[in-house]
């Protein structure tokens, strides 16, 4: 069988389409179907989701029929176990894993199986218990009906032994999405997922950013999470030691207790390969968000150590570097010097930095041109809260829309939890935002929900995470620009 090879990574959930072809024109796999072939390729980049939709491609007779890996990635792995399809990843050592010890652990059957599998590729024999765990792959719209079969099955079986399992957004609103205008077919499904999860022994947080709501483990502490900007922020801004895992890795460590140790987990793997100077004084989310982006292109697969930000972070803007530079390049960890917990605590050495780059305005304003796809005058939906708003941001959006009005065919959406939602209404903000037309929307967001089927084209992001997935995942045109500059556009 030819390999068919790339040195790009592949995000499979917005760069292969669900018959297998590569569908993003920047790749240089575009065209090409990976149906059949033998692929190598250095790791998926992107939606932890990615896995799902390997599997789909597999019961679907469209995912290769082997996979080369150049680096330990989850998400291909557990994509490729599951889907039954033949992994290796290059180099690693394959350290067979003594049934004994998981069993040992309480970890016994299929479950005992497929952790033992995925340690032996992995390259280690370490399990440590998992605790704290986050699994995305909870919209409907992005594991669709194989990945519903696949929660069925694990859901009639077992049980959660993980102590605190957290669930990634939803694809609809779980409270309003009839008067929001979500299909009731999607929402039937989409309820049923959510009803295994919880029976599992989920928490409801339904959000991307459960270190808002939910309980999260100290720094250095390990954990297992799925949501890509999570595990950026928790790894970066929280010290907390996970790596980026896949929808389904995550469900079988909450099942089994117990997760593999490696990757992140390890202190020696967490040191820097990159330094980047910013010089730009950079001004709220949307700025950082940009330097994620831009950064996410640059890294190739190498930890960053920020030098050049002078004035602390905020959560925000934190929030929205992680998320951005997860999705544009998988970042997984970064290092602010002065700023994140390693760095601070003199757990970094530059001794293994091989490059330094810069990033200035120029950068900043050429990964803005590169997010915007759409015409103004075409806009039909605005969204905010990529990833899910914090109280401060739906307060400084109610502040804007008191007493203004948004124009006739344009639907505003901010997207947060629940828990948050339930604060601000307390606090006003959410009448205030329907007071001027628009709606508070909980438990999803702009991109896992169906709002291409809601019959969207052009939407408003001021994440550049958002519009990096709005085009190819949600098949919308995207207007990118500040909260602000958005806002002032719709309202009358
Ligand atoms: Fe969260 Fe959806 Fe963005 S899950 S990070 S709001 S794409």
């Amino acid at each position: 069988m030819d390999e068919l090879r790339t040195s790009q990574p592949i995000s499979w959930l917005d760069d292969v389409d669900p018959d297998g072809v590569v569908i993003n024109p920047a790749h240089e796999l575009y065209g090409r179907s990976l149906a059949g072939v033998s692929l190598r390729y250095p790791g998926a980049s992107g939606s932890t989701v990615g896995s799902d939709r390997i599997v789909n491609l597999a019961v679907r007779g469209r995912a290769p029929k082997r996979i080369r890996l150049e680096r330990a990635d989850p998400i291909t792995l557990w994509g490729a176990i599951l889907g039954k399809i033949d992994v290796e990843i290059l180099g690693a050592p394959r350290t067979p894993v003594d049934r004994g010890r998981l069993e040992a652990l309480g970890v016994t059957g299929e479950v005992a199986d497929f952790l033992a599998r995925a340690a032996e590729l992995l390259g280690t024999d370490e399990f440590v218990p998992a605790d704290h765990v986050q699994i995305a792959g909870v919209s409907y719209k992005t594991i669709t009906d194989t990945g519903l079969e696949l929660r069925r099955y694990w859901g009639s079986r077992y049980r959660f032994r993980a102590k605190h399992v957290t669930i990634n957004p939803a694809g609809m609103d779980l409270e309003d999405w009839r008067s929001l205008g979500f299909p009731e077919a999607f929402a039937q499904k989409q309820q049923e997922i959510i009803d295994i999860y919880l029976r599992m022994g989920a928490t409801p947080t339904v959000t991307c950013t459960p270190y808002l709501t939910g309980a999260m483990p100290p720094p250095f502490t390990d954990a297992f999470l799925s949501e890509s900007s999570v595990v950026s922020y928790a790894n970066s801004v929280l010290g907390i030691r996970t790596n980026r895992e896949s929808g389904l890795s995550t469900l079988l460590y909450a099942i089994a207790g117990y997760g593999p140790r490696y990757g992140l987990h390890l202190p020696e793997n967490r040191q820097p390969r990159l330094e980047v100077r910013v010089t730009e004084a950079l001004r709220g989310p949307v700025d950082f968000g940009l330097l994620g982006y831009a950064l996410g292109t640059r890294v190739h697969g190498r930890i960053p150590y920020l030098t050049g930000i002078t004035s602390r972070p905020s959560v925000e803007e934190l929030k929205a570097l992680s998320a951005a530079g997860a999705a544009s390049g998988s970042i997984d960890l970064y290092h602010i010097e002065g700023v994140t917990p390693e760095a601070q605590a003199h757990r970094v050495s530059l001794d293994r930095v091989e490059e330094t780059i810069e990033i200035d305005r120029a950068v900043l304003e050429d990964a803005k041109r590169t997010l915007n796809t759409g015409r103004p005058e075409e806009l039909d939906l605005v969204t905010f809260g990529c990833p899910h708003a914090s109280l401060d941001e739906v307060r400084e959006i109610a502040a804007y829309l008191e007493g203004k009005r948004i124009r006739s065919g344009v639907t505003l959406w901010v997207c947060t939890s629940r828990a948050v939602k339930t604060l601000s209404d307390r606090l006003g903000y959410v009448a205030t935002v329907e007071a001027a037309g628009g709606h508070v929307v909980a438990d999803t967001c702009m991109v896992v929900s169906p709002i291409e089927e809601m019959g969207h084209r052009t939407t408003a992001t001021s994440s550049a995470k958002a519009g990096k997935y709005l085009p190819r995942f949600c098949r919308q045109n995207v207007i990118f620009d500040t909260p602000q500059e958005i806002l002032s556009r719709i309202v009358v």
